[in-house]
């Protein structure tokens, strides 16, 4: 009897440190072949694409390292942004970088009647690579009833995220079904897939992006249009107000490097191996124990809000 218990248990155990293997080894193989192999087997060639590329929120941070970057796979530039001096200054600098064409489009994301004049200024364009950057977010964590100037930021964050993705890529998209091929990259957040406390429309309007993503990625793959979504961690822009570069805070050169390099081979995407590793930990910490999860990052909010707060109150 104790023999057999015993062999039951044994079993056991090595059934479960099987499975745990399987799981472990499943996920090595999936994001090394992701992460290492898939980019050396699927580059997109983007300017084969259509000559020009557009970039929305595109003066600074990742949508200005994408610019860059495609320019220097030899893609003429349209510049979509808020700022005209910031426009001017960064299509004079992709010019003189990597000798392609810019055209600047000035437009305010949070505003709605800007689509007729963006679709008017790109007429006659042939834009191979759409990347939907534009996004804003809370100044700092706060709760959902206490977000400052309620109406304007909730309003501004719905338009900039939401509306923005919508709208480009119905106005890019039957171009590119018409000529069968092109690339679309969507920015969206790690925050969509993980609980968001103290972000709570931000968070949303990024999970609206993903699901948005995934559904037309289906609808149109068959057009020969590949449609991605990344889910970036933290990068040292003004946005996340982290200046120092780390592993897990990479700068956009860095972020944006790794991420192109994943378009054809991942569908929806932190982008970056690092942060997968992280978001694939939380993740895997939410389905074995959901409360601690969200208690953690729950936690972790609370304390970068009262950081902010204690800042501000001292200057
Ligand atoms: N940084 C992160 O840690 C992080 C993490 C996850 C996801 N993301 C997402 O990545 C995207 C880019 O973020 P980022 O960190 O690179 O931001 P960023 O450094 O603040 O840059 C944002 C860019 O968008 C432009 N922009 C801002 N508001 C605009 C508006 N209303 N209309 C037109 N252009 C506007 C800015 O130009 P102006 O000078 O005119 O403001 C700037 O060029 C966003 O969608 C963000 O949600 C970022
Ligand atoms: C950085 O972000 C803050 C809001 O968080 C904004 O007021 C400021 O204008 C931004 N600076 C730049 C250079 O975009
Ligand atoms: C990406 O999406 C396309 C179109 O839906 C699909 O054919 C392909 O298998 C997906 N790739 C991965 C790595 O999931």
């Amino acid at each position: 009897m104790a023999f057999q218990i015993s062999l039951a248990m044994y079993v056991t155990l090595v059934c479960l440190a099987l499975i745990t293997l399987y799981g472990i080894l499943k996920n090595i193989i999936n994001s090394t072949y992701c992460y290492a192999i898939g980019p050396l087997f699927n580059k997109v060639n983007f300017k084969s694409k259509g000559k020009w590329a557009l970039v929305t929120g595109c003066t600074d941070g990742i949508g200005k390292e994408y610019a860059r970057q495609l320019a220097a796979k030899g893609c003429n530039i349209v510049l979509v942004s808020r700022n005209l001096q910031k426009l001017q200054a960064t299509a004079a600098e992709i010019h003189i970088d990597f000798s392609v064409e810019t055209k600047i489009i000035q437009a305010d994301f949070t505003q709605e009647d800007i689509y007729e004049k963006i679709s008017i200024e790109i007429e006659g364009l042939e834009i191979g690579t759409l990347v939907n950057n534009v996004g804003i977010s809370y100044d700092y964590p706060e709760y959902f009833l206490q977000i400052p100037d309620w109406n304007d930021k909730v309003r501004a964050m719905f338009s900039a995220n939401m509306v923005s993705v919508t709208r480009m890529m119905a106005m890019i998209m039957p171009d590119m079904v018409k000529r069968k091929k092109g690339v679309i990259i969507n920015i969206a957040s790690a925050t969509a897939s993980i609980p968001s406390p103290l972000l709570a429309v931000y968070g949303a309007t990024k999970a609206y992006i993903q699901k948005l993503t995934e559904a037309i990625r289906i609808e149109y793959a068959g057009n020969g249009i590949i449609v991605q979504c990344v889910n970036p961690g933290y990068v040292t822009t003004n946005m996340s107000g982290i200046r120092r570069d780390s592993l897990l805070s990479p700068t956009p050169k860095k972020f944006v490097r790794s991420a192109l390099a994943l378009v054809g081979s991942a569908n929806d995407t932190n982008g970056y191996y690092p942060h997968f590793i992280l978001f694939d930990l939380i993740t895997s910490l939410e389905s074995l124990f959901k409360p601690f999860a969200e208690w953690a990052t729950y936690r972790s909010m609370r304390n970068v809000r009262s950081r902010y707060l204690k800042k501000y109150k001292r200057q």
